[in-house]
């Protein structure tokens, strides 16, 4: 088996609601033998209540959860262990407080247009999340900036290939310092 990604510690799996974050991140994690934790899962009560009624959550609502988010790579980090998790992650306030200047945490967007997003949220039925809200999070997202360094993967293709393609880039090999070309005695 290949070894990669060794100073890495978490892959951060972003998008709307419908991208398709729990489904790719758990066959990545899978794939790479990784835990995997479901951000989603973290909300406060309160907080899944509030979307099931279709009322956006504030900033205020997403305090508690984005911390518990981050408390879960902390807890990895510290173990040595590494995981995958899905968190919307829509604004880049919200990754901050997630993952911050933690270079050993890496950020995957997926990237789909809302009418692809918006018809596979309709044939899911058994998950919270109405399509109505689909509009407030398009409105929402703040797509990750360079800095952010993202693997950005558009999500109109199967899953396996998705996987496949974010694999490549997270076990790619280091890059390399340019050669180092011995001085030539005399020769300045
Ligand atoms: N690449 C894909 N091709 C086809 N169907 C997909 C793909 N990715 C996800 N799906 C399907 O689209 C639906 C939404 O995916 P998923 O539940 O993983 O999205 P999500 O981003 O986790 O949404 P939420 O934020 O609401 O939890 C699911 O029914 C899933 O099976
Ligand atoms: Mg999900």
């Amino acid at each position: 088996m290949r070894q990669c990604n060794d100073d890495l510690t978490a892959v951060v799996v972003m998008g709307v609601s419908g991208a398709g974050k729990s489904t790719v991140a758990q066959r990545l994690a899978s794939r790479l033998g990784w835990s995997f934790t479901e951000g989603d899962a973290l909300h406060p009560a309160t907080n899944v209540t509030k979307m099931a009624s279709g009322k956006p959550l504030t900033d205020t609502d997403r305090a508690p959860w984005l911390a518990a988010v981050a408390r879960v790579i902390g807890t990895w980090r510290s173990r040595g262990e590494r995981g995958v998790i899905t968190c919307s992650a829509l604004k880049r306030a919200y990754r901050d407080k997630i993952i911050g200047d933690h270079s050993d945490v890496r950020l995957v967007n997926l990237a789909g247009s809302r009418e692809l997003v918006a018809q596979r949220l309709a044939a899911r039925h058994e998950h919270f999340m109405p399509a109505s809200l689909l509009d407030s999070q398009f409105a929402a997202l703040e797509p990750p900036g360079a800095d952010e360094n993202p693997i950005t993967v558009a999500v109109d293709r199967p899953v396996a290939e998705i996987v496949e393609s974010i694999v490549a880039v997270l076990c790619a090999p280091a890059r390399l310092p340019p050669a180092v070309q011995p001085k030539m005695r005399g020769v300045q």
